[in-house]
């Protein structure tokens, strides 16, 4: 039988690799960094199928370059990069990695809300600067969590997974949906309720981001989003750093517009919007949502394992043009 080819745009957890060496011959960038443009399209040429990243456009140029390609698996639960409907046009399947992220993404935003409330980071630079002077009454002050309203962004997996994981703290949990379909899980479990946009920046304590990003969402958090929000509340975002106009971001926190945010990802990413890093009521993540061992490692096997189906002309597991097939 002939072996495929397949190129990886970047290292990826060796589990993944280990399975697509099964069935092809496989080429991965050796360098820990994203490919240039050109290095890109210079490294599709003639494979059969690509294992690439969020930070890699899969648009009308790749698939020239990547010309008689079987199928592109992105190592991602987003899938912005892709132009999913020209794949379509040209009949080429592209897949996500859905499900194996949800839990480490959404114990990441936790550990912001917990983060930006409690003040930890802020603090922890202040006993390493060595200026502590001791406990007093007044210091470092931070937001409740218990009790406080969650409003949920974007109640798919993810975000449904945030909203679960606020049962210990007995918080009221309010979301809003882009298909404006209740969530029976949140209705049920948490006596959820769904809102308008506008009620949910009125309402909430914290807002917790999980929407996707769409020319509808792009920048759904500006000034304006800002002006409507409790002075006390804090914004989280784990999904996609263009849903808040980060520089809109910085102004709000600055004036105390909002109390605080926890950020995972940027709009213009690995930059940041002047002004943010030197903000002590932002807390700022390097895009780590979906870091830790099994996420990483089953995003790997899932992606490998779409490619594997696409190579057979076969339905992969999580398909984003089903109809395809
Ligand atoms: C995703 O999967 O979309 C995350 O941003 C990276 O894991």
């Amino acid at each position: 039988m002939n072996r495929f080819k397949v190129y990886v745009t970047r290292r990826i957890p060796q589990e993944g690799i280990d399975l697509l060496k099964r069935v092809a011959d496989v080429e991965v960038n050796p360098d820990d960094r994203p490919l240039s443009r050109a290095e890109l399209l210079d490294k599709v040429q003639g494979v059969d199928g690509v294992i690439g990243l969020l930070t890699d456009k899969i648009d009308g140029e790749f698939f020239d370059a990547a010309a008689g390609i079987k199928g592109y698996a992105n190592y991602a639960v987003g899938f912005d990069n892709i132009d999913v409907p020209e794949a379509t046009k040209r009949g080429i399947p592209v897949s996500n990695t859905p499900g194996v992220l949800t839990d480490a993404t959404a114990e990441c935003a936790w550990s912001l809300i917990f983060s930006v409330a409690r003040r930890i980071v802020e603090t922890d630079k202040v006993m390493r600067s060595g200026k502590w002077t001791g406990w007093g009454p007044l210091q470092f002050i931070g937001g409740d969590i218990k009790g406080k309203t969650l409003g949920i962004v974007g109640a798919g997996r993810i975000g449904t997974e945030v909203a679960l994981m606020s049962r210990g703290f007995n918080m009221k949990v309010i979301y809003t949906s882009s298909s404006d379909r209740r969530n029976g899980v949140l209705e049920s479990e948490l006596h959820a309720k769904l809102v308008s946009f506008d009620t949910l920046l009125k309402d909430s304590d914290f807002i917790s981001i999980h929407t996707p990003l769409t020319p509808k969402t792009r920048h759904m958090f500006d000034a304006s989003a800002f002006s409507h929000m409790k002075r006390t509340s804090y914004i989280i975002n784990t999904a996609r750093g263009p849903i808040i106009k980060e520089t809109d971001l910085v102004v709000a926190l600055e004036s105390g517009e909002i109390a605080g945010a926890g950020i995972d990802v940027y709009e213009n990413e690995p930059l940041m919007a002047p002004g943010l890093a030197e903000l002590d009521n932002a807390v700022i993540l390097p895009h780590i949502g979906s870091a830790t061992i099994s996420s990483r490692t089953d995003m790997a096997t899932l992606a490998a394992r779409n490619l594997i189906a696409m190579l057979k002309s076969e339905k992969p597991e999580t398909c984003l043009n089903a109809e395809l097939f």
